[in-house]
């Protein structure tokens, strides 16, 4: 399971796009065990949270995740089925497991989606850049956040 998280985690960090030397998250973004904000102030794209979702050269979640009614060949079941997680978690919840499942749960195979420090194997020219962009985070918040079963 561990290696298959890095070699994922390689594989995706190619499709990086963010813009962060920096440390991303300010501490207090986090609350509990949820990021109650929006990371760029503004609701995402629910159509374009699916897009991500199945793209392989993006999220490619459903090689982890299956999401009932989406139009994806494969999904596997590595991670809980998602097709109620919208009426499980808060948008909040949501969005810190996306950011950084290991802040929950250390040893979880989930890749860190939006972390700069502490990644393995990174691509040359990509170091500081996290594997999704605040903007594709949000987007994949408001698609899950409408799946409520
Ligand atoms: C390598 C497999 C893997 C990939 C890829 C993956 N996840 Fe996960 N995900 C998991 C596992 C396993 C968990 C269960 C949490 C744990 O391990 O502690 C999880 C948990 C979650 C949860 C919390 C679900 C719940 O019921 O508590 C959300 C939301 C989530 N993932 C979203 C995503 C999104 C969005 C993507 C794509 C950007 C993604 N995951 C990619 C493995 C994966």
């Amino acid at each position: 399971m561990r290696a298959l998280g890095a070699v994922l985690l390689l594989g995706l960090s190619v499709a990086a796009t963010g813009c962060g030397e920096r440390e991303l998250l300010d501490p207090d973004q986090v609350v509990g065990d949820a990021i109650p904000n929006s990371l760029t102030g503004l609701p995402g794209d629910p159509e374009t949270g699916r897009a991500i979702f199945v793209a392989r050269e993006s999220g490619h979640c459903v090689l982890c995740h299956v999401v009932a009614d989406l139009d994806a060949p494969f999904q596997g079941n590595v991670g809980p089925a998602l097709s109620d997680v919208g009426a499980r978690l808060t948008p909040g919840q949501i969005r810190l497991r996306i950011v950084d499942a290991s802040r929950l749960n250390p040893d979880t195979v989930m890749p860190p989606y939006y972390r700069v420090h502490g990644l393995h194997q990174v691509s040359h020219g990509l170091e500081g850049k996290p594997v999704l962009s605040s903007q594709q985070i949000e987007d994949l918040v408001a698609f899950l956040a409408t799946m409520d079963g």
